[in-house]
């Protein structure tokens, strides 16, 4: 791969991280224009670019290598750290960010009494994070059916593919929807920075100390 010189911060192109991320770099003194085709934003004062690509591909593209640093749920960076295999780079939280506060969990319909995971044993528990599901299942002892999901995972009880699920949920709003409630915390969720575990030792790496220092400014201003 053509070595690069500029550091290159991937994000979600749209969605719920998209403004507040675009909004703390702004702070930390960055700023970008965007390209016609709107994946790429070309930094104007410092040599930082940015990717916008779906939020589910960032740790991903930080383990090869395409770029040095993401932005992304922690939900997303956990699953992508029990599920990518051995071979991939492990990845680091650089730092927790504050932002898109969520909870990982599990919900069941409205009308079970729920009081300890032992209850899900030989359940169907649809959801699109299979690898935070499974560890979390392995850890109470509970043998449960994981069906995975890329989306619209609240529907599954109603159309009887699964008993229960396990989805992110911030507002509560689409589990009242769907006449769910939750019932158990698998991990509280944020955005964070991601990258490689050692920083690179080149004008990149320089680059992500100096990114760094002015992340720990701006976080601490904010709190
Ligand atoms: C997320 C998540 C839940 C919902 C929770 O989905 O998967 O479905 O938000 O938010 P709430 O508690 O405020 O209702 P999102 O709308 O981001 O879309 P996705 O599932 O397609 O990623
Ligand atoms: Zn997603
Ligand atoms: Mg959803």
């Amino acid at each position: 791969m053509k070595a690069r010189d500029r550091l290159r911060i991937a994000m979600q192109k749209s969605g719920r991280l998209t403004e507040p991320a675009l909004d703390l770099l702004n702070r930390c003194g960055l700023s970008f224009r965007q390209s016609r085709d709107k994946l790429f934003c070309f930094g104007e004062g410092e040599p930082v670019d940015l990717l916008l690509v779906r939020d589910d591909d960032i740790p991903g593209l930080i383990a090869q290598g395409v770029c040095d640093l993401g932005i992304v749920g922690r939900n997303v960076l956990g699953e992508f750290q029990l599920t990518a295999g051995r071979e991939a780079e492990p990845l680091a939280e650089l730092r927790p960010l504050g932002f898109g506060r969520c909870r990982l969990s599990i919900a069941v319909p409205q009308e079970l009494d729920y009081h300890e995971p032992q209850q899900l044993e030989g359940r169907r528990i649809a959801t699109s994070y299979p690898g935070l599901l499974g560890e979390w299942l392995r850890t109470h002892g509970v043998n449960a059916g994981v069906v995975t999901l890329t989306g619209s995972v609240e529907i599954a009880p109603k159309l009887g593919t699964a008993d229960a699920i396990c989805d992110l949920v911030q507002s509560g709003g689409t589990l009242v929807a769907n006449q769910l409630r939750e019932a158990d915390v698998l991990l509280e969720s944020e955005a964070v920075l991601a990258g490689p575990l050692t920083l690179p030792v080149d004008e990149r790496g320089d680059m992500l100390e100096l990114l760094l220092k002015r992340l720990d400014g701006v976080i601490q201003v904010r709190e």
